[in-house]
């Protein structure tokens, strides 16, 4: 049921937050973030759960996930950006058809979310292991919330909020789409938008994006835009009804696409114990160019 935390064909608890649903050869694949420890409170005042892992499960039909288990693993040396004490959220991955390999992007942080990095890191199978290969500022920005997004030439982008979360970024990627290009454009410029969720319908570009409290819920805003990287204006919330000013007490994180539907993720963050948040996939109803997204089951 939407808004709840689901369980895994074994009764266990599907630990895949601030994730995403990647389709590849007729298996749906949901990577997330592992928060099945205890949180915390970092010196900062940062509610937390020391960085496990990256999960990755498997489904043919959106509704039995199997655990495939952890796919990018906790470091257990200190100087490096996935031990334990890090932050590691919102992994995105897309397969690269030049190279045969699946390419994951992530947010990579110190516990005071001051060090702002995009980490990035391969694998020859989605089921892993992903080989961790650096962080960096892209573009010389700071980086937090991301997604990657695919265009339909196979072009793909970084998009992360930057400048304090002040303003999105679109970074290209390279042809292996394991680094950046260098052009670089701006979207929603000091608008404080974050998690941003994007997809293509009908020559429009459509990002989803929430604005920024922390864990807690605020409204949802989406843009549209007639190029990836240029001419992006806000519109509207999409999601209306009961709880729609608050996403329905969620967060966007990912839209994936099933029998020409597209489907917004949605995180229900409970910040009391980050294990516990809960999920929701809702459809989205486009009219025009119009989105409108209810909550249902
Ligand atoms: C909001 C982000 O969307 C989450 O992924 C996480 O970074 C929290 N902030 C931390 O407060």
């Amino acid at each position: 049921m939407n808004r709840t935390l689901w369980h895994d064909t074994e009764g266990n608890s599907i630990q895949a937050h601030g994730g995403m649903i990647l389709q590849h050869d007729g298996t749906y694949y949901w990577f997330g973030e592992n928060k099945n420890g205890s949180t915390s409170v970092a010196p900062s005042g940062d509610i937390r759960v020391d960085f496990i892992g990256i999960s990755c499960y498997s489904s043919s039909d959106l509704h039995d996930w199997k655990n495939e288990g952890l796919v990018l693993i906790a470091s257990d040396d200190p100087s490096s950006d996935l031990y334990k004490d890090r932050v590691c959220e919102r992994p995105k991955v897309i397969y690269n058809k030049k190279t045969n390999r699946f390419v994951m992007w992530m947010h990579i942080d110190t516990a005071d979310y001051t060090a702002a990095r995009a980490g990035v890191a391969v694998s020859d199978a989605p089921t892993g292991p992903f080989t961790y290969l650096c962080s960096m500022a892209p573009n010389c920005s700071d980086c937090r919330d991301l997604t990657v997004f695919q265009d339909t030439d196979d072009t793909a982008y970084l998009i992360h909020s930057s400048d304090w979360n002040k303003t999105l970024r679109i970074s290209q990627l390279t042809d292996d789409y394991t680094g950046l290009t260098g052009v670089c454009t701006t979207a929603f410029i000091e608008q404080e938008r974050e998690a941003p969720a994007v997809f293509f319908h009908e020559g429009l570009y459509y990002m989803i994006t929430s604005g920024c409290t922390g864990w807690n819920p605020n409204s949802a805003l989406y843009g549209i835009s007639g190029n990836i990287q240029t001419g992006w204006k806000l519109i509207d919330n999409p999601c209306c009804g009961k709880d729609g000013r608050m996403t329905f007490y969620g967060q966007s994180t990912y839209v994936f696409q099933k029998d020409g539907i597209f489907y917004l993720m949605l995180d229900h963050w409970n910040p009391a114990d980050l294990k516990t948040s809960g999920y929701s996939f809702l459809p989205i109803h486009i009219d025009g160019t119009a989105l409108t997204i209810t909550m249902e089951d």
